[in-house]
């Protein structure tokens, strides 16, 4: 390629970002499955090249056979597993593959693959990039704890514990909000904590690795002796509802 000239990505190319759900195979759509099997390559983060990813797995198991690429995503090098991710994407893309790059839950939430698809953009303005929903954590969560999150007029708050402990006290002074909180599980017996001293910590649930080894799905309230791991979520549902 001349320098300084965009290669335009052949016509049948395309990135398509594919939730897997959060954990159980069952929960990967029939769209999802569709992808997959369409798709010329899979893609799937990992934190190490021989390790299975969590994605990686649960598409194992819904689509036996698929032969899974794993691209390295490092901790604590973020940028640069990016780049890299971006780069394998492009290549593909100018070879004319139709690329599945899979990401837990759902690709639009807190996803390496927004990540990815940003830089492949700047790289190939003219991309294919599309993705296809997937089930989040919390709606499993809602559904495996028996949890009605919203009702009527109430809103919903999704927020991070990577934000600080103020992001959660904020969003439980609203009775009417549910919250959402992912990526907590280490805070869990502080959040548990600040959940009882705004009168929020009756009905709050926590799912920590739902659908994989380890799974738990209890009140805050019976987990908040310790921290959970990475992958655990919590649900705060409304106080005072009218019914
Ligand atoms: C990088 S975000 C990915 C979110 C995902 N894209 C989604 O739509 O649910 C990682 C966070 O998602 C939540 N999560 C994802 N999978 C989960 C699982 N199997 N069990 C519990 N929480 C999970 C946790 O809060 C975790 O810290």
């Amino acid at each position: 390629m001349p320098e300084g000239r965009m290669t335009e990505p052949a016509a049948s190319s395309a990135l398509i970002g594919v939730g897997v759900g959060p954990g159980d195979p069952e929960l990967l759509t029939v769209r999802g499955i569709r992808a997959l099997r369409e798709a010329d390559r899979v893609l799937a983060p990992s934190s190490a090249l021989d390790a299975v990813g969590r994605a990686e797995s649960i598409v194992r198991q819904a689509c036996p056979g698929s032969r899974v690429e794993r691209l390295l995503f490092a901790m604590g090098d973020a940028g640069a597993s990016i780049d890299d991710a971006a780069a394998t994407v492009v290549a593909g893309l100018d070879a004319g593959q139709r690329l599945a790059f899979v990401t837990l839950g759902d690709p639009n939430i807190y996803s390496t693959f927004s990540s990815v698809a940003a830089r492949v953009r700047e790289l190939r303005p003219g991309a294919v990039i599309e993705t296809v929903p997937g089930i989040m954590a919390f709606q499993e969560l809602a559904a495996r704890s028996g949890t009605v999150v919203l009702q009527n007029t109430e809103r919903l708050a999704l927020i991070t514990a990577l934000d600080g402990p103020g992001a959660l006290i904020g969003a439980l002074a609203d009775p009417t909000q549910a919250v959402v909180v992912y990526k907590g599980g280490r805070h869990l017996p502080a959040m548990a904590a600040e959940l009882a001293a705004a009168g929020r910590l009756d009905g709050a649930v926590v799912g920590e690795l739902m659908g994989l080894p380890g799974e738990r799905v209890v009140a805050v309230a019976d987990a908040a002796d310790g921290p959970a791991a990475y992958l655990a979520t919590v649900i705060v549902p409304p106080t005072g509802r009218a019914g």
